[in-house]
């Protein structure tokens, strides 16, 4: 019996991987516009390190966690997220010494096992960006504008960008009192999740999918009542920020996030679909305690993370010429062959991308193969090539045909598909 993949782990096939590399493609020259550089961290780190940021009585840390001993008895999780481990590497090569301000973008796997469905995975990828050292709201203005700009490159429509701020751990403890106090009295209108948070993380009764828990929170307090001075003022330069480069976005004060490192600004992108149904294909925030958190000085931090495969679900199709040779070498007959393989090799150490059958039949089963590949021109070789020393080039879409001498060959094709 096959072994199959893991139920929520997916195989990216070569069919979808176009799709994959024109939005890495696009992600690189972006962030580098922008001025981000790449980091990559490590898929698995010490447990504790995201026990620390993300929260302990996040979903994510008390649910979700692929976590293990390993051989040598260490604590290990595969990452369910990139932020923790870009500040820890943040931290531990004391990049707030030599780069101050710190932008780095990052793409690649997070695990996470939360139940599988449409656009929800236990593998998935994400791809981040994070800019530490900056405190003054220009920089999330500039972050929320880089998502902006992705968004509009890659053509995703229907799209809305909701902002909130969770303030400070000064106003916040103030809100949170105030929360729980509220959900005190509410008690028993609440889910057992939420009545059990009461204590540790209020805060997350108010994004509780429960429709018990969204009708018992409706006259909730809410954060903005809360805000103090600074984070007030900061929030207002955001949202300036974001009017004067034209960015539209939606306030929306019940946003709470669902990790704990959250300070002042944080975000979704959210999409919504035909039947009005919502889901975050990106999100992030301010996290200025994170780094002191794990152990590094007070370093003040910003960031996202874009859900990829939630993300090409929404993007119009690559179009189908990604991957396709331009050259398609049809050779007939064992000497034509071997001419045949040397010439897919000179053309591909050219960079021409060139394809050819490994088992060739007659010629028109071959020509049949050239169509199907979407070579834009056909390379002809049979014994009568051969005598002559001469190949018959094939333009696939006009259907032309002209004669060229072996010795010109290369430079021929060259010529050719220096426009494609
Ligand atoms: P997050 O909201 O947990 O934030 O995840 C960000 C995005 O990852 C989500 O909006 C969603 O598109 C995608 N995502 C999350 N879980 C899954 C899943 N199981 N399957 C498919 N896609 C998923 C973070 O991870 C923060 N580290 C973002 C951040 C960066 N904040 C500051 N810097």
């Amino acid at each position: 019996m096959l072994t199959q993949a893991i139920k929520g782990v997916k195989d990216i096939l070569p069919e979808d991987s176009p799709k994959w590399r024109r939005l890495e493609d696009a992600v690189r020259k972006l962030f580098s516009d922008y001025g981000f550089s790449e980091i990559r961290t490590p898929i698995i780190e010490h447990t504790v390190l995201f026990a620390r940021s993300i929260g302990a009585t996040s979903d994510i840390v008390e649910k979700e966690m692929y976590a293990f001993k390993d051989q040598g008895g260490d604590e290990i999780t595969l990452r369910p997220e990139g932020t923790a481990g870009v500040v820890r590497a943040y931290a531990e090569h004391k990049l707030f010494a030599s780069r101050p301000v710190t932008k780095v973008y990052y793409m690649g796997p997070m695990f996470r096992r939360e139940r599988p469905q449409a656009g929800r995975l236990r593998q998935f990828h994400q791809i981040g960006v994070e800019a530490l050292g900056v405190s003054e709201p220009g920089i999330d203005v500039d972050v929320l504008a880089a998502l902006v700009e992705l968004f509009g490159r890659l053509e995703a429509q229907g799209v809305e960008l909701h902002i909130n701020s969770l303030g400070c751990k000064d106003c916040r403890a103030a809100y949170k009192a105030a929360l729980k106090d509220f959900l005190m009295r509410k008690t028993d209108s609440l889910c057992p999740d939420c009545q059990r948070r009461i204590e540790t993380n209020p805060l997350r009764a108010l994004d509780c999918k429960s429709e018990r828990c969204k009708a018992a929170t409706a006259d909730a307090p809410m954060m903005s009542e809360y805000l103090d001075g600074d984070c007030r003022a900061h929030f207002e330069s955001v949202k300036q920020g974001l009017d004067d480069l034209g960015i539209q976005y939606v306030v929306d004060p019940r946003m709470v996030r669902g990790l704990d490192y959250y300070t002042r600004t944080t975000f979704e992108m959210i999409a919504v679909d035909k039947q009005g149904a919502q889901n975050a294909v990106a999100a992030g925030g301010r996290y200025d305690g994170l780094v002191e958190e794990i152990g590094g000085p007070s370093t003040p931090g910003i960031g996202f993370a874009i859900g990829v495969e939630r993300l090409l679900m929404m993007l119009p199709e690559a179009g189908n010429g990604a991957g396709s040779p331009q050259v398609y070498i049809a050779a007939i007959g064992g000497r034509a062959e071997r001419f045949g393989q040397k010439l897919a090799d000179e053309l591909r150490k050219c960079g021409i991308p060139a394809e050819r059958d490994y088992s060739p039949g007659g010629l028109k089963n071959q020509m049949k193969k050239a169509d199907r590949s979407g070579a834009s021109f056909t390379a002809i070789i049979g014994e009568d090539e051969m005598a002559r020393g001469a190949a018959i080039i094939r333009d696939m879409k006009s259907r032309e045909q002209t004669e060229v001498r072996f010795d010109r060959l290369v430079e021929e094709i060259k010529t050719l598909t220096r426009s494609l």
